[in-house]
């Protein structure tokens, strides 16, 4: 995609070679700032806004003829609503960026005029463009390039703070592609060998160190958990561990980590055929948590952030962990793992004591497609955020919000936690008697973190979507990693 920005000319509009161009629109009135561009065009912007009574909500579109105007026959002009301007927040410009090219014909060239704009309104419209251009097509006989071939965004003022707002957006989106992309591939392929190797690739692009540890290194150093969930595959698992350290002091150390499963049968415990498809895409978190590493030396941030993804595929087998047995994780807690399926949580545990000894991090946090209890309680557009820090909690939550990503701060019920108590190990991994599942899954993660700043992030519903919508793309979204780079950002 070519991204482009610049000052709003009426003359652009009929300049531009693009196929569509679109009019953001306040208040569901072209106005008088729309006058001159309406001009260049010959069209009445009015007329039709009254014609087809428009009501020109956020994401709204109205696609108008462009015969008989100074466009000639072949263009796209679509009028774009905001809403009511005084509402107008990032999220309605997102919604609008996707929404122009939703509309738009295929392959896309796109000339908008936003008019009025701050940068982080370009931020957000750039990126639901460009997020809603997404398609996975690299299984097709004849893979297809991105739909978006050209955005102009043409602003009122353009300052250096806007120039950086668009290569902002187009970092944040092409790390959210990369997390669809790891997401979708399909498990016969993605092995943790293979997720491993890409996050290597992606690290010697970016500038990151990388430390891959095989199953002969885990063994050695006692994660017992990610050996137990990957030994029921054939495709052993892998530790990958992914490094970012700013050129300058650093403001804050950082621990990021993200569940690695690449494919999710339930193991022993095996689940239905409904839904087990859908578990190709349960190294989300991981993937998000690779995705937002890699963006970081472009950004540039001040912080000093490591990366975990403990990888593995669940499966049964003659040499899969059975029911009952009792493994010791990284640090020598005991688990008694009573349901093979619950076994985010095992890679998890031990990947965040590792993290936690090696790196006092001063801030831990965990991205996981962990339960469908989360999906259950907040369905499938809301994450789950458990904290046991208060001012973590809402750092977070003000990233998610910029960043169009939503989330609800979950409890740590305190009554809960009795239930993980097992008669014979320290610990078992699934609770039982108070429903809630996750919030024991997040209360068994808690018995790793060590009391640091802690926040876990359950994102197994909304890392899927069943359809596309507004920026949202069928399959993987890429959920996580636009909310974790904006609360770096704030650090
Ligand atoms: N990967 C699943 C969670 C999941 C479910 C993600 C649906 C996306 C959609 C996880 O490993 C799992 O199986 N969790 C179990 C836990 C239970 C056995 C305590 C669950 O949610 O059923
Ligand atoms: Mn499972
Ligand atoms: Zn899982």
């Amino acid at each position: 995609v070519t991204l482009s920005l610049t000052v709003e000319q009426a003359g652009d509009l009929t300049a531009t070679g693009a196929a569509t161009v679109a009019l953001l629109v306040r208040d569901a009135a072209p106005g008088t700032a729309a006058a001159p561009l309406a001009a260049a065009l010959g069209i009445d912007f009015a007329a039709h806004v009254e014609r087809e009574s428009w009501k020109g909500e956020a994401g709204d579109v109205l696609a108008l003829p462009s015969y008989g105007t100074a466009l000639g026959e072949t263009r796209t002009v679509l009028l774009v609503g905001l809403g009511k301007a005084a509402d107008a927040t990032a999220a309605t410009f997102r919604k609008a960026g996707a929404a122009v090219v939703r509309k738009a014909g295929k392959p896309a060239s796109v000339y908008a005029a936003l008019g009025e704009t701050t940068p982080a309104e370009v931020t957000a419209f750039a990126e639901g463009a460009l997020l809603a251009s997404y398609a996975f097509t690299s299984q097709k006989s004849d893979p297809k390039p991105p739909s978006l071939t050209s955005l102009t965004i043409g602003v009122r003022r353009l300052t250096p703070k806007h120039t950086a707002a668009l290569t902002r957006a187009q970092h944040r989106a092409a790390a959210t592609a990369l997390v669809r992309d790891l997401a979708n591939q399909p498990s016969l392929d993605k092995t943790p060998e293979w997720l491993a190797k890409r996050a290597s690739a992606l690290a010697k692009k970016t500038g990151l160190d990388v430390t891959v540890l095989e199953p002969e290194a885990l063994a050695a150093q006692g994660f017992g958990g990610i050996l137990a969930v990957g030994s029921g595959s054939t495709r052993t698992p892998r530790l990958i561990r992914l490094d970012y350290k700013p050129a300058g002091k650093a403001k804050a150390r950082v621990l990021l980590v993200g569940k690695g499963i690449t494919f999710d049968t339930g193991g022993l415990s095996i689940k239905p055929n409904d839904g087990m498809a859908a578990m190709k895409t349960d190294m989300a978190g991981g993937a998000a948590v690779i995705a937002t590493l890699q963006a970081l030396p472009a950004l540039g941030l001040p912080v000093r952030v490591t990366g975990l993804v403990p990888a593995a595929e669940n499966m049964p087998s003659g040499t899969a962990a059975r029911p009952g047995d009792v493994i010791r994780h990284y640090g020598g807690r005991t688990v008694e793992v009573l349901n093979t399926d619950a076994e985010g949580r095992l890679v998890l545990a031990d990947a965040l004591a590792y993290g936690i000894e090696s790196c006092n991090p001063d801030y831990v946090v965990d991205l996981a497609t962990l339960t469908g209890a989360i999906g259950i309680a907040l369905g499938k557009r809301v994450a789950g955020l458990f904290a046991n820090d208060d001012k973590l909690a809402d750092a977070l939550l003000k990233a998610a919000d910029e960043a169009g990503e939503r989330f609800w701060r979950m409890p740590l019920v305190e009554d809960y936690r009795r239930d993980l108590d097992s008669p014979t190990a320290d610990l078992k991994n699934i609770g039982g008697k108070f429903g809630g599942g996750a919030i024991t899954a997040a209360l068994f993660l808690r018995e790793f973190v060590d009391g640091r700043r802690w926040a876990h992030l359950d994102i197994a519903s909304a890392a899927r979507s069943d359809n596309d919508e507004d920026e949202i793309s069928k399959g993987a979204t890429g959920f996580g990693v636009r909310t974790l780079l904006t609360w770096l950002e704030s650090l």
